[in-house]
């Protein structure tokens, strides 16, 4: 049983073999009391990230174009690289190219021109709406006869049932293309990525899975699955920072996949200004233009710290952090009208918990200006909570915890109701 006391979160943040990670992040010296928990929006900066980014704008006015022959031109590919064994995948599997939106269209458009005579898209109702925007677009571009069929599921819990069913059904010898991101960006839902993609293999379909949600906090192995085709944002547990470039993965044993959007950083020979260039090897062949440089260098400190701090044991403090974090809640925010939106089950959720509040609005804003705790909130009711096991502790989720009470028992729904920011 959890010691859920303080002294019970002392002691584990004392015995915690990723607490010195925490130094390795940039923290506001005039906001010392900052609770982060939206490091699965936008991740913290490394520090390393910091001085490597003056370091970056230094070698762009001194050695100006020189400096792409000096290792600049394969950044996407040497990062890639790297990721590559967060991910289980082979070097040449996986580049940094373009954001995962864009990534999604790039790679569900080849999967649908791999499957001639298959004119379905399969996702459930828990995917992110840019990518059920962009595999639509992706169908539109395939022909009229295309579409995205969206499963529906219970809000909290991927639509298991219903894809079997699909897979298994009368129509399944329609289905193309399996998306869905792996852990839910609302409810934390996370599928088991082996069986899924089995599932999806055997009724002859391709898959296609967003890892947004969970690279650096959940243990991918790619390889071992057989994925065929995979896309990811940078910039949140991996803390690349705004706007990062994705990371997009292609199965080397899918030679079949082509870029439609091809370009001249995606062929055999950018440098012979060919017309009739081939594709490149490996993902490399998805690149189009130009790589962003600045953006794509800052991945790398972020991914050398999540390498160093190790998947299992990222995931071990994840899950006790989520454990941890819903007992609390079941004991102390429940009696305040908060719903538990995230499965219980740890080996099916990723790194966030989600609660719905008929005030999340207001509790987030309460909580932002007046509390120095960070969540995030989804319309109509839901806050959702980051735990990222590389700068969170445990004695900060029994801190949040009590801070939100606070500020429902004193009153900061009535001072934040009908505030809005951009950015909730
Ligand atoms: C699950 C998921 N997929 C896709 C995206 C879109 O990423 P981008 O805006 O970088 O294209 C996001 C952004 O938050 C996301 O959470």
């Amino acid at each position: 049983m959890t010691d859920l006391t303080p002294a019970g979160a002392s002691a584990l943040d004392a015995a915690d073999p990723l607490a010195g990670f925490r130094g390795a992040f940039v923290h506001d010296d005039a906001d010392p009391d900052l609770i982060y928990l939206d490091g699965n929006s936008l991740g913290r900066l490394p520090v390393a990230s910091a001085t490597m980014a003056e370091d970056l704008v230094r070698q762009w006015g001194h050695r100006l174009i020189r400096v792409w022959n000096e290792g600049w031109f394969e950044i996407a590919q040497r990062i890639g690289d790297r990721l590559a064994e967060l991910v289980g995948a082979e070097p040449g599997e996986v580049v940094l190219a373009d954001s995962t939106s864009i990534a999604l269209y790039k790679t569900a458009t080849a999967a649908l021109q791999a499957r001639p005579g298959r004119t379905r898209i399969l996702t459930d109702d828990l995917n992110f709406p840019s990518d059920v925007q962009a595999l639509r677009a992706a169908a539109e571009a395939a022909g009229p006869d295309h579409g995205v069929v969206i499963l529906p599921t219970d809000g909290i819990h991927g639509a298991v049932g219903a894809l079997s069913d699909a897979l298994s059904g009368p129509d399944a010898a329609d289905v193309a293309l399996v998306s869905l991101s792996q852990v839910a960006f609302r409810s934390g839902w996370c599928w088991d990525l082996a069986d899924t993609t089995r599932m999806v293999h055997e009724a002859g379909a391709l898959v296609l899975w967003d890892l947004c949600h969970s690279v650096g906090v959940v243990p991918i192995d790619l390889g071992a699955a057989e994925v065929d085709l995979a896309v990811g944002c940078t910039y949140k547990y991996l803390n690349g920072g705004p706007g990062s470039p994705a990371l997009l993965y292609v199965n080397a044993a899918r030679t079949e996949l082509r870029n439609p959007l091809r370009g001249w950083l995606g062929s055999d020979d950018p440098m012979a200004f060919s017309f009739d260039a081939g594709p490149a090897e490996g993902a490399s062949r998805f690149l189009t233009g130009t790589p962003p440089v600045l953006s794509a260098a800052l991945v790398e400190p972020g991914v050398d710290l999540t390498l160093e701090a190790g998947m299992d044991r990222i995931r071990a403090k994840s899950t006790a952090l989520t454990e941890r974090f819903i007992a609390l809640a079941d004991m102390h925010l429940a009696p305040l009208g908060f719903e538990l939106r995230t499965p219980r089950d740890p080996g099916r959720r990723g790194s966030h918990v989600s609660l719905s509040h008929v005030e999340a609005q207001a509790v987030g804003q309460a909580l932002v200006n007046e509390s120095h705790t960070i969540p995030d909130f989804r319309p109509p009711d839901l806050l959702r909570f980051g735990f990222a096991p590389l700068y969170i502790g445990y004695a900060d989720v029994d801190e949040a915890v009590r801070r939100i009470v606070e500020v429902v028992e004193s009153g900061g729904i009535d001072r934040w109701r009908g505030v809005q920011s951009v950015v909730p």
